[in-house]
C-alpha cells in the first residue's frame, strides 16, 4: 500500500518538475509563456512543498534549485559578478506575517523593522555594468549564473545612460533592474503589430522580453522600452550606505532611473498599508505591476540574514491577484446588438479572476476569433483587469482536446435570420434586420429605458424581452400606452410594482433634450454627443432637418457621426416613432436655448454686473470648467446659451475656439478673451498659477 502511494507522489513530483521546466523554457527563453503565472506559480507550490515534506525525493537539479532558464537564443553567455537571485513570494497577509517575524528572529528585533517597499515591476531582470562611468556590459538573468549579452541592445533603452556621470563614479558598479515596456506603448505595438499581420504579444512582459531579446539590436532600438532599477549588484568603492534606501538613491544621483513610488515603511502594519495602496491604484500605473516587493532596509541586516540557494532571505515579493486564468471554452455564441452588430461571444467554464467570476468573455469579431484560432472545447487564459470586460488572451494550443473543430462565423443572424452584412474593412458584422429584428428591437428598448437615457425605473432586461414576446410594445412609443391592468396580466408581476412602473413611465415623460436625442439609440450618438447637439439646435425640427454641413460644423463632430444622424432621421420608422413619442407628450424644458426661454435670467444677480441680463454663448477651452465658468455668467446675471445667433450679446472665447468664434465674427457679436471674461466679472487678479486647464471644453 506505501509503495503504491509513495510511487504515485514520486510520479506527481516528477510530473511537476517536468511542467515547470517546460514553462520556464516558455517563459524565459522563447518570451512565450503558455499559462498564466497563476496557474505556473501553484505548481511550483505543490512542487516545493512535496520536496519539503518528502526530502528523499529532492534533488539539485529540481527546478526549485534553479533560477529561470538557460539561454538558447544565440546570445553571447556572460557570468554574473553576484548571482541573480530571485524573489521568494507570498500571496496571503499571514506569509508577510511569517515573513516579518522570520526577519526579527534572525536580527534579533523586538522593534518594527524598516522596510523598503517598491512595485514588483513586471518586465524582464538585466544587469548592467559600468567601468568608470561607461557601460561595458549589460545581461539579462539566465539560469542566475550566467545570462545573455545583450550590451548592444540596451544601449537604445538606457540612451544618454550608458555613460553615468555624477559626484562620485565609482571604478565598477553592476546596477539590476528591470526593462518594461509600458501599458499604452505595449497597446500601440500590437495595433502596429496588428496592421502588419505579425504575431500579437500576450502583455506588455512579454513585448519588453521578446523586443529586448532580439538578435538584431535595431529592432530592440525600435521597440519602446523603458528601465527602472532596483538594486547594486557590485561596487568597487564602498561609499558605504547604511540602507538599501540610500543605495538607490545613490543609483539616482547617476542618473539612472529608479521608481518613484518607493517608500520607507515600518513593520508588518506599513507594509500592508502599502500593498493595499499600490493594490488600489494598480489598474492606474502606466505600467504593470504583478506585486510588490519588500526588502529589510538596514543594509548590514540584509548582510546578516543573507541568501538560501534560490533568494534573498531579508525581501519578499508580495503578488497581487491574478488578473489572469485558464479555463475552457463551453460555447461560442452571437450577440446583436441595439444597432445590430453582431459580436461573437466566449461562454466559459466559471473561473475566479480579477476579483469576480468570470463566465464569458468579448470575443470582439471574427477577426479575433481567426487570430485567436479559438474553438469550442479549448483552454484559454482569460484576462480581467479592472473595469474591463473580460478578454481572451490566448488559447493554450497544447491542451486542446482531439476532437474540436474550427469555429464558422454565421453568415445568418442567429435571432432573426437575416443576411449578416460587414462593414469597416469586413470586420464589423451587422445584422440586416434592423427593427424587424427582435434582439435589436429589444435592445433598443432597453437602450431607452436605460438610466442615463429616459430613466425608466424598474424597465430592466427581462421585463423588456417580457414585453416584447408578449406582443404588448413593439416600439419604445408603445411603453406609453401600458396600463397598470395590462401589466399586472403579466407573469409575476403585482399591482403594486405595475403601479410604480407605469409612475415611473409617466416621470419620464418629461425629461432632457438632451437624454431624449440619446435615449433614440442613434448609431454613434453617445451621451456627450448627443449633449452638442441638444446644445446646437433649438428644438427637434431642426435637429432632424440638420444637413451635413450643418452637422459637421459643431465642433467634435466629424463626417461619420454626421451621416450616422442622417440616415437615421431618414428613414421613415423613425420619423414616425419620434412623431408618436412626441404625441405621447415627450417633452423637456428647453434651458439651454434663449429662443424658447421665458424669464430665465437670474433675479438675485449682482445688480451692476456687466453681464446682467445679458445672453452669452461659451466655447473653446478655459482654465475653469464649462460648469463653472456657467455658474458664475448666471450669478452675474446672464443667460448662458448653446448657439450663436444675432440676440447673443457676447460670446467669450477660450482657447481652441472653433465655428461659434467665427459666427460670433460674421455676426458682429463682441467676442471676449478670457482675460476680459475675468475682468468683466470683477476677478482682475485672477492668478494663472491657480488655473486649471480643462481641455476639450467645446
Ligand atoms: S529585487 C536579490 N526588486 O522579480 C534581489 N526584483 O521574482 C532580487 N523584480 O528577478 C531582485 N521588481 O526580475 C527586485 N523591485 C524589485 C523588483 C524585482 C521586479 C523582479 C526581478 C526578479 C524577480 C524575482
Amino acid at each position: 500500500m506505501i509503495q503504491v502511494a509513495d510511487s504515485q507522489l514520486f510520479q506527481r513530483i516528477i510530473f511537476l518538475r517536468e511542467q515547470i521546466d517546460y514553462h520556464n523554457h516558455r517563459y524565459y527563453v522563447l518570451d512565450d509563456p503558455e499559462i498564466p503565472d497563476q496557474d505556473y506559480d501553484s505548481m511550483y507550490r505543490e512542487l516545493e512543498d512535496l520536496e519539503l515534506k518528502h526530502p528523499e525525493y529532492a534533488s539539485t537539479s529540481s527546478p526549485t534549485n534553479l533560477v529561470g532558464a538557460k539561454s538558447s537564443r544565440g546570445f553571447n553567455t556572460v557570468t554574473h559578478s553576484t548571482p541573480m537571485k530571485s524573489l521568494g513570494n507570498a500571496f496571503s497577509e499571514q506569509e508577510i506575517q511569517d515573513f516579518d517575524r522570520r526577519i526579527r528572529e534572525g536580527v534579533h528585533s523586538e522593534k518594527p523593522i524598516d522596510y523598503i517597499a517598491e512595485p514588483k515591476f513586471d518586465g524582464l531582470a538585466v544587469s548592467l555594468r559600468y567601468e568608470k562611468g561607461w557601460l561595458v556590459q549589460a545581461a539579462t538573468r539566465g539560469d542566475g549564473n550566467q545570462g545573455e549579452n545583450i550590451t548592444q541592445n540596451i544601449r537604445s533603452v538606457l540612451k544618454e545612460k550608458t555613460l553615468i556621470q555624477g559626484n562620485f563614479v565609482p571604478q565598477k558598479l553592476e546596477v539590476r533592474g528591470e526593462v518594461i515596456m509600458l501599458r499604452q506603448d505595449f497597446d500601440n505595438l500590437n495595433e502596429a503589430q496588428k496592421r502588419s499581420n505579425q504575431k500579437l504579444f500576450a502583455n506588455p512582459r512579454n513585448a519588453a522580453a521578446g523586443s529586448l531579446r532580439q538578435l538584431d539590436p535595431t529592432i530592440t532600438a525600435s521597440r519602446p522600452l523603458k528601465i527602472f532599477c532596483y538594486a547594486i549588484g557590485a561596487l568597487s568603492e564602498n561609499p558605504k550606505f547604511t540602507t538599501h534606501a540610500d543605495a538607490l538613491g545613490y543609483i539616482q544621483t547617476l542618473g539612472l532611473p529608479v521608481s518613484d513610488q518607493i517608500e520607507t515603511v515600518q513593520g508588518v502594519q506599513g507594509c500592508l498599508e502599502y500593498y493595499g495602496k499600490m493594490l488600489s491604484k494598480r489598474d492606474d500605473y502606466p505600467f504593470e505591476m504583478d506585486g510588490v516587493v519588500f526588502k529589510v532596509a538596514n543594509l548590514d541586516w540584509q548582510e546578516q540574514l543573507g541568501f538560501t540557494a534560490k533568494a534573498p532571505r531579508w525581501a519578499i515579493a508580495y503578488k497581487f491577484p491574478a488578473q489572469e486564468a485558464t479555463t475552457q471554452v463551453e460555447a461560442i455564441n452571437i450577440q446583436v446588438g441595439r444597432t445590430g452588430v453582431v459580436t461573437p461571444v466566449a461562454r466559459l467554464t466559471p473561473v475566479f479572476v480579477g476579483g469576480v467570476t468570470v463566465s464569458n468573455a468579448t470575443l470582439h469579431n471574427r477577426n479575433e476569433i481567426w487570430r485567436l484560432d479559438i474553438r469550442v472545447g479549448d483552454f484559454v487564459i482569460v484576462r480581467r483587469a479592472g473595469d474591463v470586460i473580460p478578454e481572451i488572451v490566448s488559447v493554450i494550443q497544447s491542451k486542446r482536446p482531439d476532437e474540436t473543430i474550427e469555429y464558422t462565423f454565421p453568415q445568418l443572424c442567429p435571432v432573426c435570420n437575416s443576411k449578416i452584412v460587414y462593414e469597416g474593412e469586413e470586420i464589423i458584422a451587422r445584422c440586416s434586420g434592423g427593427l424587424y429584428c427582435h434582439a435589436q428591437k429589444i435592445r433598443s428598448i432597453i437602450h431607452f429605458a436605460s438610466r442615463k437615457a429616459m430613466d425608466i425605473d424598474g424597465m430592466g432586461e427581462k421585463l423588456v424581452e417580457q414585453l416584447v414576446s408578449e406582443g404588448l410594445i413593439d416600439t419604445v412609443a408603445d411603453l406609453y400606452r401600458l396600463d397598470v391592468e395590462t401589466l399586472t396580466k403579466l407573469e409575476r408581476k403585482a399591482e403594486k410594482s405595475a403601479t410604480n412602473l407605469i409612475e415611473a413611465i409617466d416621470k419620464s415623460r418629461t425629461t432632457t433634450f438632451s437624454r431624449f436625442i440619446y435615449s433614440l439609440g442613434i448609431p454613434q450618438v453617445g451621451e456627450t454627443t448627443a449633449e452638442l447637439l441638444a446644445e446646437t439646435f433649438e428644438n427637434f425640427d431642426s435637429l432632424m432637418n440638420a444637413n451635413e454641413e450643418q452637422l459637421v460644423g459643431i465642433p467634435d463632430i466629424g463626417p461619420i457621426v454626421s451621416k450616422a444622424i442622417i440616415v437615421f432621421f431618414d428613414q421613415k420608422h423613425n420619423q414616425e416613432v419620434i412623431q408618436d413619442l412626441l404625441e405621447l407628450g415627450i417633452s423637456w424644458h428647453k434651458v439651454d436655448h434663449i429662443d424658447t426661454v421665458t424669464n430665465e435670467f437670474n433675479d438675485s444677480s449682482e445688480p451692476t454686473s456687466p453681464f446682467r441680463d445679458k445672453i452669452v454663448v461659451l466655447t473653446g477651452t478655459l482654465s475653469i470648467t464649462r460648469d463653472q465658468a456657467k455658474s458664475r455668467l448666471k450669478q452675474a446675471g446672464a443667460k448662458v446659451t448653446g448657439s450663436v445667433s444675432k440676440r447673443t450679446d457676447y460670446v467669450i472665447a477660450g482657447e481652441q475656439a472653433g465655428s461659434k468664434a467665427e459666427k460670433a465674427r460674421s455676426l458682429e457679436v463682441p467676442l471676449l478673451n478670457e482675460v476680459e471674461f475675468f475682468q468683466m466679472l470683477g476677478d482682475r487678479n485672477y492668478p494663472a498659477s491657480n488655473r486649471l486647464i480643462i481641455q476639450n471644453c467645446d
